[in-house]
């Protein structure tokens, strides 16, 4: 008999990605879904379309214990990974109180409603090396202190410490990955990554001039949401639940990132990127950089993905949106 999983978040980037990894290990696949992507599913489950049929989905609420309960019911899954958030950390500075409500009930009342339906099942929460923030040493490990810089931030250090405590004080196995940046052709447009590439694609289609940016000095640890969800899946085959850093162990700038991706295509960003200061954050984290030694010992997890490899898929793949070929000759766009 096939496993059964359930993922919350499946409509984002790494629900889709994680998905596909399952079902390609045979596992039967469940998702939590809002209720408006039943009701919009070209618009709102675009990353999984091509997963219809071969997914099941529930309508549920991350604000709505019971029907939570309800679906867990239903499922009865051996495997949870929670990864439904508010993930812009951006947006976090805007709306404080929404991205803590789902950010850190949401994954209470996963847990809770684990524990009184299903408590053997293993469980996955979405950590982020945003909970370093201020970083405390370099590079960043299980052990480093956390100083989350925004609300988003502190919502993923209070999941991960509600994890923890349901691992501790309940025995399930409850994992949680602290995972650093990773994007994919399929990240949200307001990512800095994405809006580079999707930016510099628009720029190379002719129906932009310009891309305004924040701060090109922040660096952080880039990988693919791909290699990612793996360590997700790894972390709950092992016989013991724990806490995981999950990284390339590079650090890039957002800057580098621009000028990779706009050689990339042999144009100049100086004839392109603006810097906007209102898309500085009141507060931000200027270096990321993550040592996975310990997934890598004892998950056997490493990032396969290197920086380049990444801008140029992102790079590629949104050229090919906006219709142009990837790559062409460096003197091919003159505009
Ligand atoms: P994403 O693309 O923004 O996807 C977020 C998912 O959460 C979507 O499926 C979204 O559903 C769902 N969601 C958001 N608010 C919700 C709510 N109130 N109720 C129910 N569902 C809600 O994020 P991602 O990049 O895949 O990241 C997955 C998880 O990993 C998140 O928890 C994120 O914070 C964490 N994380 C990400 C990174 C990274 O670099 N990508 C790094 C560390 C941690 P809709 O489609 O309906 O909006
Ligand atoms: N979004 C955005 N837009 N960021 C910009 C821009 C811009 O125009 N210009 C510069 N940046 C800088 C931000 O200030 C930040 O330092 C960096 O680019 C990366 O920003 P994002 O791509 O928005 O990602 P993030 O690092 O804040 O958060 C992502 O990674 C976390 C893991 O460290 C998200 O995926 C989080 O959900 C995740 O937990």
């Amino acid at each position: 008999m096939s496993a059964r999983a359930l993922i919350t978040g499946i409509t984002g980037q790494d629900g889709s990605y994680l998905a596909e990894f399952l079902l390609s290990r045979g596992y039967e696949v469940h998702g939590i879904v809002r209720r408006v992507a039943v009701e919009d599913p070209t618009r709102r489950l675009g990353r999984i379309a091509h997963l219809i049929g071969k997914v099941q989905l529930h309508a549920a609420s991350l604000e709505s214990f019971p029907s939570l309960c309800n679906v867990l019911r239903k499922v009865r899954p051996q495997e949870c990974y929670h990864l439904a958030a508010q993930s812009f950390v951006s947006y976090s500075f805007d709306d404080e109180f929404s991205t803590l409500n789902t950010n850190v009930n949401g994954t209470h009342y996963m847990l809770a409603a684990l524990k009184d339906e299903v408590p053997e099942c293993r469980f996955y929460f979405a950590g982020s090396s945003e909970m370093f923030g201020k970083v405390e040493e370099i590079p960043q490990t299980e052990r480093t202190r956390f100083h989350p810089r925004s609300a988003y931030g502190i919502s993923k250090v209070a999941g991960f410490e509600i994890t923890r405590n349901y691992r501790e004080a309940y025995g399930m196995h409850a994992s949680s990955g602290i995972l650093f940046n990773h994007e994919s052709p399929r990240r949200g447009f307001e990512f800095v990554t994405r809006k580079i590439t999707y930016g510099l694609a628009q720029i190379m289609a002719g129906k932009s001039d310009q891309l305004r940016l924040g701060n090109l000095q922040a660096k952080r640890d880039w990988g693919h949401a791909r290699d990612y969800v793996e360590a997700m899946w790894l972390m709950l085959q092992q016989d013991q639940a724990d806490d995981y850093v999950i990284a390339t162990g590079e650090t890039h700038s957002v800057d580098e990132f621009v000028k990779l991706a706009f050689g990339s295509v042999g144009l100049d960003p100086n004839r392109y990127v603006i810097v906007d200061e209102q898309l500085f954050r009141p507060a931000e984290v200027n270096l990321l950089i993550g040592d996975s030694a310990r997934a890598r010992s004892i998950l056997g997890w490493q990032a396969r993905t290197n920086f380049e490899e990444l801008v140029r898929e992102m790079v590629a793949a949104d050229c090919l949106s906006a219709g142009i070929e990837y790559p062409f000759a460096a003197a091919a766009h003159t505009h």
